[in-house]
């Protein structure tokens, strides 16, 4: 059986776009393939951060991954396998400065820091991220990663470690990875449907996943639908973006209802935003209720998932035992 990971960072919240465009994925892929999760709290370190906020934002997303349908046994917390930090060492000996450069995420995130402080502190963290997440998915032996398009460059960085290890030992001993772009929708601010939902717009920006059924409703509600029409005539974006949610909520009868509206010119907005409010309570009111019943019996759950990660860990240190033997270094017992 193939195997897949991904891995999310701990950030808050999980919105729309997240579900839509990556998490509802993973939840399928569970039952074609081995799948390893990951909620990679070591990345997390790579910016400004406060590590209160750190441990409850981490433990938020494997609460809100385990809500969504993921697996306990397919869940880990990167920091509870701490071979990812050494595989990610030895690899870093096989990664150029240069290429590590070339990486677009390292400049925006650069960018971003010194937007603030020209003189902002960049660590070598930030600049060796991309080692870290080739470990993630190396030390699995991955076959597929499921990820957005924006993760391109660092898979292709992943690949060419693994072929640079191989050809330096002589040994083809990782696999490599491809990366998995399933057809997903692109899901647009409610606020603003000219860009991305993305919770670093603002909170009007993004409809919670896990949000209170009253202001979701509210946000779809207040939806801009009126962005100035498209030369051609043609359906605006704000008015396409609600019906591609209904497309995302599988709502296929009220979409084609409104759709016929729309031909015939007699589409009335808050019919529509009505069926879309419709849809998407339908489709996130089981995953709070899930939730909640998850935090209730919290403590059990962290121990699954301390577990879970444990079993994983194993798999990790299988990996890190042959590549300390590949390498040269000191062998471990066992
Ligand atoms: P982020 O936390 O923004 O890096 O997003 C995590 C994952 O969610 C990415 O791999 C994207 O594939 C997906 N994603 C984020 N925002 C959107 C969006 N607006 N529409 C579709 N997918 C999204
Ligand atoms: N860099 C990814 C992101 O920002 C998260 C990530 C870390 C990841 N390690 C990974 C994704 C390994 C896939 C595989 O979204």
């Amino acid at each position: 059986m193939k195997t897949v990971l991904s891995c999310i960072q701990p950030t808050g919240d999980l919105h729309l776009g997240n579900y839509f465009g990556a998490v509802q994925n993973w939840v399928r892929l569970q039952d074609e393939y081995k799948c390893f999760y990951g909620v990679v709290d070591y990345h997390s370190m790579t910016m400004p951060y406060n590590p209160v906020q750190l441990r409850e934002n981490t433990w938020k997303m494997v609460f809100y991954l385990l809500a969504c349908g993921i697996k306990p046994e397919n869940l880990f917390i990167q920091s509870l396998v701490p071979e990812h930090i050494e595989l990610s060492w030895i690899l870093g000996c096989t990664t150029s400065y240069g290429e590590l450069t070339r990486m677009t995420q390292f400049k925006d995130k650069t960018e971003q820091l010194r937007e603030t402080d020209k003189d902002a502190f960049v660590s070598l963290g930030l600049f060796a991220y991309p080692v870290l997440q080739a470990a993630d998915i190396l030390i699995y032996h991955a076959d597929y990663v499921p990820v957005g398009k924006d993760q391109e460059q660092h898979l292709e960085l992943s690949r060419n470690i693994a072929q640079r290890f191989n050809h330096q030992f002589g040994k083809e001993y990782f696999a490599h990875p491809e990366p998995l772009f399933t057809e997903t929708p692109k899901i647009l601010s409610p606020a603003d449907p000219n860009k991305k939902m993305s919770k670093s717009l603002g909170e009007k920006h993004y409809i919670n996943l896990f949000g209170e059924e009253t202001r979701v409703r509210k946000q779809i509600k207040s939806a801009v639908t009126d962005t100035g029409e498209p030369s051609n005539g043609g359906m605006s974006a704000g008015v396409k973006s609600l019906f591609d949610l209904l497309r995302a909520c599988n709502s296929m009868d009220a979409h084609d209802a409104l759709m016929a509206d729309y031909s015939a010119g007699a589409l009335k907005y808050s019919d529509l935003k009505e069926s879309v409010a419709n849809a998407v309570v339908g489709l996130i009111n089981p995953f709070r209720e899930r939730f909640e019943a998850l935090q209730a019996d919290k403590k059990s759950v962290k121990n699954q998932i301390q577990d879970a990660s444990g079993e994983i860990r194993k798999r990790a240190q299988q990996t890190l035992r042959e590549v300390r033997e590949i390498t040269g270094l000191g062998s471990l017992k066992g």
